[in-house]
């Protein structure tokens, strides 16, 4: 069955975060419009909430009385949100005082130390279990400047560091190997903050007022993949997606997918908050195979479980590599989308960094667990509805963490 639709799916998960911690952070009254109101955002919000900031809902705009954070008189729970526990360390480790965060038994499997080093470096002083892992006790205050060349491509490191600079006395040097996404430089510049930006290496001079603005949510594209993924496979499809956040170092699926065959149009496109936002036209075709790696990587990596999918359904040889960073997310999706097709009885090839799908696969229905994933959860019952087969996931209600009401949009479009 092929789609003829429109749909518009919910806020942005990185703007979302960014628009509430640079809110808090501004004086005066921010507000959002469009938000993402996930289980991820949600712990930002209550984290900013126990740190001081007014953060109310009225209608459908969040109100952000920021500009006085202080240190919390409770545990911050950042939950699964690995964004809100690498992000919000960079503030916490600004404010004098301690805070301690937690999160659930996902997030504190997930690596620390790539925020904890630079962030000794600046003079703020952690606890972490086994010297990497949440729960994790923060010192902070009376930060200085530091000039640090990332190991990693990771967009929640650089934040991290940026929104510490705001705090330390001094000029902070941020470089990264490979252009990650860079929503938190756009967004400080929105705020009035002053950056400077010179290819991959950033540099702020702390400290830095930001001034309260009027912030409006685009649709997350990475959200946007899975119908999009959908329509791509599917033959004789036109899916229209609404009003999507197409900043470039977010969209690298869009060029997979038209490698693959399928037909991309870009429409309608502006300026929203500094973000370039338009309206995506997916048409569907028999995919066919392609190659993913290097560089292209990091704008895409959380598209990369549903582009395994289009992948299964494509024909010829897909490799993808240089994704070590997805055995690090919130479960390892390398070791999680291999298990689920083995339950479907299919195979596909596990790399250290990536995978082989020789495609098309031809899966049956059966049982796939999810490791509490909501890409990995969303990513399979794409696989369900492109491939016409029954996939029971084994805690569906994952999808929370960012796609609220997602099986109910899925068969919205049928
Ligand atoms: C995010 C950055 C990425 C991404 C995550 C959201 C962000 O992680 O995978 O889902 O909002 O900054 P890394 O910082 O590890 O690249």
């Amino acid at each position: 069955m092929n789609i003829q639709a429109e749909i518009q799916v919910p806020g942005d998960k990185s703007l979302s975060h960014r628009a509430f911690l640079l809110g808090a952070l501004a004086h005066g009254t921010t507000t959002v419009r469009g938000s993402l109101e996930s289980k991820d955002i949600m712990n930002t919000i209550g984290a900013l909430q126990i740190l001081g900031a007014d953060i109310v809902r009225k209608d459908h705009t969040w109100l952000i009385c920021g500009g006085n954070l202080k240190e919390p008189a409770s545990v911050i729970d950042a939950g699964n949100s690995g964004t809100t526990a690498r992000i919000l360390s960079g503030i916490l480790s600004g404010i004098d005082g301690v805070s301690v965060i937690s999160g659930d038994s996902s997030l504190s499997r997930r690596p620390m130390d790539r925020i904890i080093e630079p962030l000794t470096r600046m003079g703020a002083h952690f606890m972490a279990r086994r010297g990497s892992y949440l729960p994790m006790a923060i010192q902070g205050g009376n930060l200085h400047p530091i000039d640090y060349a990332m190991p990693v491509a990771s967009a929640q490191v650089k934040s991290c560091l940026l929104l510490a600079g705001l705090f330390a006395h001094g000029t902070t040097c941020v470089s990264e190997p490979v252009k990650s996404r860079d929503h938190t430089e756009r967004m400080l510049k929105f705020f009035n903050a002053r950056i400077n930006i010179e290819g991959l290496r950033l540099s702020l001079k702390g400290p830095q007022k930001l001034d309260a603005r009027d912030v409006n949510i685009p649709a997350d594209p990475s959200t946007a993949a899975f119908p999009a993924v959908w329509a791509a496979a599917t033959p004789g499809s036109e899916l229209l997606i609404k009003n999507v956040c197409l900043n470039h170092t977010r969209i690298g699926y869009i060029n997979v997918l038209k490698r693959m065959g399928a037909s991309i149009i870009i429409k309608n496109t502006s300026t929203q908050n500094n973000e370039p936002v338009g309206d995506v036209l997916v048409k569907g075709t028999a995919l066919k195979a392609t190659t993913i790696c290097s560089d292209e990587i990091p704008a895409l990596i959380d598209e990369i479980p549903v582009l395994v999918i289009a992948a299964a359904l494509a024909r010829g040889r897909t490799v993808i590599r240089d994704a070590k960073e997805l055995r690090v997310k919130e479960t390892d999706r390398i070791k999680a989308m291999a298990q689920g097709f083995s339950a479907l009885d299919s195979e596909i090839e596990e790399l250290e960094d990536g995978f082989i799908i020789e495609g098309p696969l031809s899966p049956n229905s059966g049982r796939v667990k999810t490791f509490a994933d909501h890409r990995i959860a969303m990513a399979f019952h794409i696989l369900s509805l492109a491939a016409d087969i029954e996939v029971k996931l084994d805690m569906p209600e994952c999808v929370d963490i960012s796609y609220p009401g997602f099986f109910e949009s899925m068969e919205a479009l049928k």
